[in-house]
């Protein structure tokens, strides 16, 4: 099976470069743009190649990504003449599974993707709908692929994922606030970034155990941890982050 890309920029070099670093080793096309990373690739890894157009891509694929952004799309797509054997997956978060069936007619099998930069390192999880376990498989080299009952489930997901400048503003807080003590920042950094791994491998390998649980579990009564949770709580830091997911839950349905 060869992979095709439409759309060689952020997402696509993670995606190439995670699938070569775990040694997946089918063929890829990419498009010509963005031409210096689409050279890049194709000279830094095996089986790369890049297409003369978009449309050679299609002609040389049965599995194409579709990865510009939503700016474009609609146009990119339209110039495309797609047939009954390509399977589309689309990475395009604003674009649903009705407008993507109308772009990329009479193309046989259509799926939506959204995977996140940490894939080039073979981490994080990436949203598929509907489910396809070719596909399924392909990411779950990549971190873990998160197949979705219903097209909307991207849509509350896509919320969760829009919390990571936050979780690193909190890391820069406590960050700073360690080196004004006098921590050297290399320490701090190190601490800071292993009891981050420390964190989310308790999570990710106790499925089970509700973030509820971990909340007590990680809080010795009386103790430091719970101290600082219960002053968030008081102070309405949480109540607050809720209703910014609100917000944001609002803002995407809005698109
Ligand atoms: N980045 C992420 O973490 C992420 C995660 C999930 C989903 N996505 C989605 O994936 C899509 C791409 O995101 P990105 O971050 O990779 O964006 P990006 O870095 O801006 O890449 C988009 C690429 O599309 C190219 N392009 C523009 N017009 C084109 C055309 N007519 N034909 C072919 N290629 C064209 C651009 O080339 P030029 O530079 O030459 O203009 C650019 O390299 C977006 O829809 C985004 O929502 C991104």
């Amino acid at each position: 099976m060869t992979l095709g890309f439409v759309g060689t920029g952020t997402i696509t070099a993670a995606i190439v470069r995670g699938l070569r670093r775990d040694g997946d080793d089918r063929p890829i096309v990419l498009s010509p743009r963005n031409a210096v990373l689409a050279t890049e690739l194709a000279a830094g890894l095996p089986d790369v190649q890049v297409a003369a157009s978009n449309q050679d891509v299609l002609d040389r694929c049965d599995t194409v990504f579709i990865a510009v952004t939503p700016q474009v799309v609609a146009e990119v797509m339209g110039d495309l003449r797609f047939e009954p054997r390509h399977r589309v997956i689309s990475l395009v978060a604003t674009v649903s599974m009705r407008r993507l069936s109308e772009l990329v007619e009479p193309a046989g099998r259509l799926r939506r993707a959204v995977p996140l930069p940490f894939v080039a390192v073979g981490l994080g999880g990436t949203l598929l709908y509907p489910t396809d376990p070719e596909i399924a498989a392909l990411f779950d080299r990549l971190g873990r692929a998160i197949t979705l009952a219903s097209e909307d489930d991207i849509d509350v997901l896509t919320v969760a994922s829009a919390t990571m400048s936050a979780y690193f503003a909190t890391m820069a807080n406590i960050d700073s606030w360690l080196v004004e003590k006098g921590i050297p920042a290399e320490q701090s950094r190190a601490y800071l970034a292993q009891l981050g791994i420390g964190l989310a491998a308790a999570a990710a390998d106790h499925p089970n155990v509700s973030y509820a649980q971990l909340v007590h579990n990680y809080a010795t009564p009386g103790g430091l941890n719970e101290q600082l949770r219960q002053h968030l709580d008081k102070t309405g830091a949480q109540q607050s982050y809720s209703e910014g997911l609100d917000a944001l839950f609002t803002r995407v349905k809005g698109r």
